[in-house]
């Protein structure tokens, strides 16, 4: 009987550090409410235009767009600003983050 309960918790656990393991969605998350959503929002962005909406986008273009941030290959002050601290797992994260979100 214990067995039977057992068994998918460890299941739900591995599947639960499993994907922990390919991007951090609780560091993503906490960076996206305490910077990004000063100007995304989590959902949409407060103010609308000039803050594009960043919830449920496709993965690799937030990706690619951070990372041209962050060279600078695409300019935009305040962007260049904020995406030149980040790391790629940083990026990651918050790409993990608001690309599985609702819009
Ligand atoms: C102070 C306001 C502000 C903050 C904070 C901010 N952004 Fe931005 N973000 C902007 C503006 C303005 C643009 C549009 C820039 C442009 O024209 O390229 C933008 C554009 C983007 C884009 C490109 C979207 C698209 O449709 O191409 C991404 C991705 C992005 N931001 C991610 C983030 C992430 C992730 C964070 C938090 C680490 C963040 N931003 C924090 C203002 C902000």
């Amino acid at each position: 009987m214990k067995a039977t309960i057992f068994f998918p918790l460890v299941l739900v656990a591995l599947s639960v550090s499993g994907s922990l393991q390919a991007a951090n969605l609780f560091a993503g998350q906490d960076r996206a409410a305490n910077v990004c959503a000063q100007c995304h929002g989590i959902h949409k962005p407060a103010a609308g235009a000039p803050f594009p909406s960043l919830a449920g986008r496709d993965a690799a273009y937030l990706k690619e767009a951070l990372k041209q941030y962050r060279s600078k290959k695409r300019v935009s002050e305040i962007m260049n600003a904020i995406a030149g601290s980040l790391r790629d797992n940083d990026i990651d994260d918050l790409v993990a983050y608001y690309s599985k979100l609702k819009p």
